[in-house]
């Protein structure tokens, strides 16, 4: 907002779940041009909505709010996901990808990559959580937890959307011994912003994308759905908000 000369403020609210509707109600009086909704808002924000995209709908989370003819909800992370592949020059669609887990985040990755029409393979601990989201996206596949580090022989993206790796959590523990030559390891968790799963991914040789670049983008169509500005994610722009 500071290199925009907007004269506003992004402010962070802790809501309580039973109070989400009363509070997204009294913002649009307050005047805000929207908000963002996270965790555990994300499924709950559809029944405050008078509209979503059809992509929060497959993705089944709304994370952006637009108070514009009523509420607007939208979904931005397979945006932001697809949009900090494509920075780091990876092809989203060069052909299969593995995700790793079967929570929110996966769901909107894997709707985002089979719009640009790549095949999705799912891979979780938990069996019976990888089969509810195939079932939720047509063409699907899903394989078990134990065989994904030779799944990487089959597939270009690997991409890391469990909790495993983030400060306090478990490392990811993958061998890229099997893996394709030319393959990408992305990774969605952005603290640290390098993790054990991308610094292995790079000793291999392989490509690696960090998780933070995809939270910037996610921002972008939301602050110019606010403010009709389209913010640039630049090497500043990751500098100020990584450190
Ligand atoms: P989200 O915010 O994406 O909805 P979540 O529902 O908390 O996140 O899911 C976290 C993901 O990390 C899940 O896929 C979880 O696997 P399970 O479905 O089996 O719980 C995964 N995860 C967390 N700890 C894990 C571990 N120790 N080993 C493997 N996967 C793990």
């Amino acid at each position: 907002m500071n290199r925009h000369g907007i004269d506003g403020a992004y402010i962070p609210l802790p809501v309580a779940p039973e109070n989400l509707a009363e509070v997204v109600r009294a913002l649009v009086k307050a005047g805000f041009a929207g908000a963002n909704v996270t965790i555990p808002h994300k499924e709950a924000a559809f029944t405050v909505c008078n509209r979503v995209t059809d992509f929060a709908q497959r993705a089944g989370a709304v994370n952006t709010l637009v108070f514009r003819n009523g509420i607007e909800g939208s979904n931005t992370d397979g945006y932001g996901f697809i949009e900090n592949l494509r920075a780091h020059g990876v092809n989203p669609a060069a052909g299969p990808a593995l995700i790793l887990g079967a929570g929110g985040a996966a769901r909107a990755i894997a709707a985002a990559l089979q719009d640009e029409g790549a095949g999705v393979i799912l891979c979780n601990r938990t069996r019976e959580r990888a089969e509810a989201l195939a079932a939720k996206l047509p063409a699907a596949q899903h394989i078990p937890w134990e065989h994904r580090s030779q799944a990487l022989s089959n597939v270009a993206l690997v991409v890391n959307t469990t909790s495993l790796g983030m400060a306090g959590h478990a490392p990811l523990n993958l061998s890229f011994r099997f893996a394709a030559a030319g393959l990408t390891a992305a990774d969605i968790v952005y603290t640290p912003l390098q993790t054990h799963f991308l610094k292995e991914a790079k000793a291999a040789g392989l490509r690696t994308v960090e998780g933070l670049g995809m939270l910037l983008h996610q921002a972008v169509p939301g602050f110019e759905s606010w403010f009709g500005i389209r913010p640039m994610v630049d090497d500043e722009l990751y500098r100020i908000v990584a450190a």
